[in-house]
């Protein structure tokens, strides 16, 4: 199926998934849960150091501080974002309501994080808004190649995002912090669900058309982040401390959601260049398994060495 072919016949199911969306979901508001009382006035001089911070007694280090940027600048490239989701989707009927809300929803959590980020002090403002100026101005954005494709990256990503977030809450030692994150985490997985399902359901509708998609999509993955400041030096940070690495993609993304959830291996019915690309991703998923067990062993082996 081409992309409009598709996009036509999984409309009624975008409506399902869309009132099932609004049906789950709770409003909430980014101010109950920033700290104000944390919060000061800043002079034009004052020069952010890490003493500033005021994470409620507890800690912050640069692994935090990496997710808390990363985690942020990419709510923040929302623009982009919507650009391709409209142009991969359309902007009319269920698929352009959709497109909207998500936006709206999405700019909620970089105000909720940018918020908490201010009054606690956690980051260097000027080099925080530096790199904003530089993301957004930049406007890179993974663009996935056809409808089929994005359902797919969307799906993963939404997913990684929630675990990002939430691993990223829980490593700030913060009750306050960890509610933000954790809230927008809980949105981020109402994202997924939708677009897991969505692409479930143009799996039964064109099942060669997905799995190619889903190879390709497997094989290229990667987070959001290009085009952020220093982002190599940030997402070495992030795995380490096991915010996000190839052992969560594995275990966490690629197993639940591509082997158990979309049962690749038992679908019928392709035609042969899907049979290979399904072939190909089987073993792509083999070999990703193999590498997250040898990076397991070595960090429990370091972690036993200490
Ligand atoms: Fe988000
Ligand atoms: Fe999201």
């Amino acid at each position: 199926m081409n992309d409009r072919a598709l996009l036509e016949a999984l409309e009624p199911t975008v409506e399902r998934l869309f009132d099932r969306h609004l049906a789950t979901t709770k409003e909430w508001f980014p101010h109950h849960l920033v700290p104000y009382g944390r919060g000061r006035d800043l002079d034009l001089d004052d020069v952010w150091q890490e003493s500033h911070a005021d994470l409620g007694g507890a800690q912050i280090d640069e692994a935090a501080r990496s997710s808390l940027i990363v985690n942020l600048l990419t709510e923040d490239n929302l623009p982009y974002y919507f650009r391709s989701i409209e142009r991969m989707f359309g902007a009319d009927g269920a698929w352009g309501a959709w497109a909207k809300r998500w936006t709206a929803e999405e700019g909620r959590h970089s105000m909720v994080i940018y918020g908490y980020l201010m009054v606690t002090r956690a980051v260097d403002p000027v080099a925080l808004e530096r790199a904003r100026m530089a993301q957004v101005s930049g406007g890179i954005t993974p663009e996935p190649s056809s409808a089929a494709d994005g359902f797919v990256y969307v799906a993963l990503q939404e997913l990684a995002t929630r675990i990002a977030h939430r691993n990223t809450g829980a490593l700030l030692g913060d009750p306050a912090g960890f509610a933000v994150m954790k809230r927008v985490a809980a949105d981020e997985n109402l994202h997924y669900l939708f677009y897991r399902d969505l692409a479930t359901a143009a799996i039964e509708l064109d099942p060669s058309t997905m799995v190619k998609a889903i190879e390709r999509q497997v094989v290229g993955f990667e987070m959001p982040g290009a085009g952020i400041p220093g982002f190599a030096r940030h997402a070495s940070a992030i795995a380490k401390a096991g915010v996000y690495d190839l052992v969560i993609h594995h275990d966490q993304i690629l197993v639940p959601v591509v082997v158990r959830h979309w049962g690749i291996e038992g679908l019928e019915g392709l035609d042969a260049e899907a049979d290979q690309a399904r072939d190909r991703l089987m073993a792509r998923l083999a070999k990703s398994e193999r590498v997250a067990r040898r990076v397991s062993e070595r960090r429990e082996a370091l972690a036993a060495a200490v």
